[in-house]
Parts: C-alpha cells; structure tokens; sequence
C-alpha cells in the first residue's frame, strides 16, 4: 500500500480507537458508569437486560418504583404471567389480551424488547382444556388442532411485536423424575407424544416469519455427564440439535438459570462453554428466569448478618458467573431476570416448607443488593472503554 495509505489508514485507525474510547461525559463533570442503569451498561454491548413483570404491580399505583424500575433498568420484558394459556384463551376460543397488549404497550413506550412466554408447557392450562382431555371430550387429534389454533392465534395477534418467544417450556424431565432416566414429560408429551415440539415451533414460524423461537428450560447452564440419560443439558443439547438437522425452525436455547446459595455455584467457564457448545448449533442462547434463592433460616429471619451477609454474597456470584458467561458467548443475546425485587418474587410461595427466598437483586423495599451491583460491575468493567492498559510499575531502587 502506498505510504500515503498507510498514512490515512492509521489516521482513521487512530480515529477510531479515540471514538470508542471516548466515554460521554456530562459537561464539567466526569461519566461516573455506576450512574448508568443496567440497560445503559448493558447495551454497550448489545447485550438486552431484562425482567419478568408482574402485571398487578405495575398496574400498582401505591407502588410507583416497579413501574419506574421496570421502565428504567431493563430493556426487555418477559410477562410473567399474563402470556400463558390460562390467562390468554381462559375459555375456549374466547381471548383475553388486554393484560399482555398493556405488556406491549408499555415496552413500546420504553422502548423495550418484548419475550413472549409462553406458548406450550404443562403447567398454567386452562381448566376446559386438561378436563377435556381428562373426561375425553377432546380426543387426540383434537387436541392437536387444540394446540395448533392456540400457537396460531397468539402468534398472529402479537406478530412484529415478540423479539424472542419460549416456544416450548420444560419438555424435559429431572433426574429426581420417575422415571429418573431423561425423557419428555408433562402433559403435551403423554398426550401427543414429543412430535408436539416440532409442530409447535413449525406453526410458530407459520405466524410470524421473524421472531426468535427458543425452547425454554431449566438446570441446563452446564454440561455434566454428557450423557443424555442424566444429563439435562446434553438431553437439550442433542433434542435441539435433531431439531435443526430435521429443517425445525428452533433459532434459540433458553437457559432460565433459577439457582440457589445452598447448591453452591458453576464457574463462568463451563457456564460459557455450554453457551459456546449452543450457539455451535447455529442457535442462540439466552439466560431468561435468572434469580438466586436463598434458605431463610431462623437467623436469617431473624435478621442475624452472620447467616444473611454470606447468603448474600453467593447470590451476588451466582447472578455474575451467569452474566459473565452470557458477555463472554456473543450468541447470548439477552439476560432476564426472573422479577427484579424481593418484594414481588414466586420464590416464597413455591418455596415456603423451608422457606426460601432474598431471589433477586433489589429487596423489599426497592433497595438494590450486593448481586445487583455485582451485575453492574460486570457490565462496566466487561470491555472498553473502562477497562485500560495496565499502567506499568517501575520498580523502586
Ligand atoms: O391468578 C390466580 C388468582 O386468580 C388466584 O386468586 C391466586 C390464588 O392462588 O392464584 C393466581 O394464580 C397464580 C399465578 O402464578 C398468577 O399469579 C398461581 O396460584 C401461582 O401458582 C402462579 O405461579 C407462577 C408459576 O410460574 C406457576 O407455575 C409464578 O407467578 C411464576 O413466576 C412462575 O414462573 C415460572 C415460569 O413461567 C416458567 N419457569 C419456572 C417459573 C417458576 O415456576
């Protein structure tokens, strides 16, 4: 190249450098990136933080700061509820869209992504549908147009609105099961026999030809055994790569990450590594009901910081080995957390006998915890422009 290019190109080289360095900073005073909402943190690296919403609180007028929070920090909003078939086609053929179009609308308002959750899984069903199939009035094949008409519907109705949809939920069964070999559980399977996952992602594409159609599960972060027999994540891993071999329109693995400090932690290099091994399938990966619960033992509740203080900090490393994970496999697109405040979390009605709970990253009282600044920490110091060259020591003589 001639000497002048050489030139020019280092110029625009150097250019270039500057600008991505380059941080904003307010007029007179310097960026402070622990400022920055996680959205804003997140974003430098394309990365959409997100939660799931419960719609009653955001509907809360006494509670203001979940709505302020949901608008503020995240950047993409799963409905926690009011998406699954029980609340959205409550009686047979009849929909009721007004809580999850409020979803919608409120995303578009705050300029968030929207995942759709969820089409088909075996819990949340609609009374006339699993007492049909119980007393059967709807045979087989019914059910089949059943499930059909319903991902049809849905899909239409919210067509160009759902980044990424959770097409299947927990299709696959738990080592603790019976039986404890691997296999397709729940209602749709023992029914319809697992060809209802093809044909659910099939006539989700049908509906809408752009959004992302994921499959949906949890305790498969990391590999294991690599046997499919009791190894959840190899199970998945080998279910979605059939899928794709077979022409199935699957475009992502859902990950939901639900983890507790009494199960210890995984390390950000084999969590990265199941992403990896993903996103080698041409799919992308997403974490998508990440929250940390904790036993509330008799000293937890009764306030002794020796028992809350430890439980506290493992919360904060699992919710970062997570997300440091998710920055380290570019095919991670978004991370979700499973509701944002302890005072809105499933976690102490699904857990109360003993019970659990301290899940997420901000407390009752709208408070962030040690685990949500860890996440900003992550963020911020997960790339330029905040992290620099070292600056070398010279050795005192
Ligand atoms: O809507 C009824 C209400 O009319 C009734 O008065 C009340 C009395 O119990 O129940 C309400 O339904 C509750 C529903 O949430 C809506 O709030 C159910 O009892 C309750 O069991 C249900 O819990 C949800 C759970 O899924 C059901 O399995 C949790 O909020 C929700 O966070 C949880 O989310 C799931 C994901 O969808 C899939 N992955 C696992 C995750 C945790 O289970």
């Amino acid at each position: 190249m001639k000497p002048s290019r050489w030139i020019a190109a280092g110029l625009v080289a150097v250019a270039t450098a500057a600008a991505l360095n380059a941080v904003p900073a307010t007029a007179g005073r310097p960026y402070d990136p622990t400022a920055q909402s996680l959205r804003a943190l997140a974003q430098r690296h394309g990365l959409y933080v997100g939660t799931a919403v419960d719609m009653a609180a955001l509907d809360n007028a006494a509670e203001p700061r979940y709505r302020e929070l949901v608008g503020s920090e995240f950047s993409t909003v799963t409905a926690e509820n009011v998406m699954k078939w029980e609340s959205l086609e409550p009686t047979r053929g009849t929909y009721d869209w007004g809580p999850a179009d409020e979803l919608v609308a409120f995303a578009r308002q705050h300029h968030q992504r929207v995942r759709g959750h969820v089409l088909v899984w075996h819990n949340q069903l609609p009374a006339w549908l699993t007492s049909g199939v119980e007393d059967g009035s709807i045979d087989t094949a019914e059910l089949r147009r059943i499930l059909r008409d319903h991902i049809t519907a849905v899909v239409r109705h919210f067509k160009g609105r759902i980044w990424q949809w959770d097409v299947v939920n927990e299709a696959v069964s738990d080592p603790w099961d019976t039986p404890s070999t691997l296999h397709y559980k729940g209602f749709w399977a023992e029914h319809l026999g697992p060809g209802y996952i093809a044909d659910a992602f099939r006539w989700a594409r049908a509906a809408d030809p752009n959004a992302l159609l994921f499959y949906n599960d949890y305790n498969i972060e990391a590999f294991g055994s690599g046997n499919p027999a009791d190894d959840k994540t190899q199970f998945v891993y080998e279910m979605a790569r059939d899928l794709r071999a077979r022409g199935v329109p699957i475009d992502g693995v859902g990950s939901q990450g639900h983890l507790g400090t009494q199960y210890g932690n995984y390390d950000t290099l084999q969590v990265a590594a199941a992403l990896r091994k993903f996103a080698g399938l041409g799919l992308a990966t997403a974490f998508t009901e990440v929250d940390v619960r904790s036993q509330l033992t008799a000293g937890v509740r009764a306030g002794d910081s020796a028992e809350i203080n430890p439980r506290l900090q493992a919360s904060a490393a699992n919710f970062s080995t997570l997300l440091r994970a998710c920055l380290a496999e570019r095919h991670c697109l978004s991370f979700t957390l499973w509701g944002f405040t302890d005072k809105h979390s499933w976690v102490p009605g699904a857990f109360s006998d003993p019970p659990e709970g301290l899940a997420t990253v901000y407390d009752e009282n709208y408070q962030p915890k040690r685990s949500y600044q860890e996440l900003k920490a992550d963020l911020i110091f997960a790339g330029p422009p905040f992290v620099r060259p070292r600056v070398p020591q010279q050795p005192r003589r």
